[in-house]
């Protein structure tokens, strides 16, 4: 299928993402001890995920860096309400600090989720999310570090997909369709 007819309107510049993050690294590089492990969800977190880690060198951070792949939307611009691991992380999270990165919390099912699974294998969790779209929590979970709130819209670019398309636009905008 090729990429959805639709209208993107840029509601986060690139320059305001780039801006954001820098002052969430700061944030997070002085709240860090040395051994941090940071796990990003995939595939939504991964352009956000990359940034991040970068400005946190600038912080003198040394992470070790993983992923993990859950399961979240399918196709569509609503969530099943079911999570599942697709793919885990191969480091050991036992009596690490470890660092939490999503794209966006919505529901709250896909985050909390995650935080539950890797707090249950030993680790203390932090979590960070680029958007937060708080009309539309079920799950109790609020985010550590949060980039921007974000209206209650679907959006798309900088990670972010619909139908698995616009993921590699360097912005982040909301779909209008045509
Ligand atoms: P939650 O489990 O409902 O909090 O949803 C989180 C996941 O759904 C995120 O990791 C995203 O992949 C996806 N998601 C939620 N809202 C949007 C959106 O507006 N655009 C694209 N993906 C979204
Ligand atoms: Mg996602």
């Amino acid at each position: 299928m090729p990429a959805p007819d639709a209208e993107i309107n840029i509601l986060f510049s690139s320059a305001e993402i780039a801006s954001r993050i820098g002052e969430l690294a700061e944030e997070i590089g002085a709240e860090s001890g040395p051994d941090l492990l940071i796990v990003a969800i995939l595939k939504g977190s991964f352009v956000f995920a990359a940034d991040l880690v970068r400005a946190l060198h600038q912080t003198g951070l040394k992470p070790e860096i993983d992923f993990i792949t859950l399961s979240s939307y399918g196709a569509g611009t609503e969530s099943s309400g079911r999570v599942a691991v697709l793919r885990d992380i191969a480091a050991e999270p036992a009596g690490r600090r470890l660092l939490l990165i999503d794209d966006i919390l919505e529901s709250g099912r896909t985050l909390a989720f995650a935080r539950e699974e890797l707090t249950r294998r030993g680790a203390e969790v932090r979590t960070c999310v680029l958007l937060d779209k708080r009309g539309k929590r079920k799950a109790e979970i609020e985010a550590d570090y949060v980039g921007f709130v974000c209206p209650d819209r679907f959006v798309v670019g900088y990670g972010l997909d619909y139908a698995h398309y616009f993921r590699e636009l360097p912005y982040i905008g909301t779909v209008e369709h045509r």
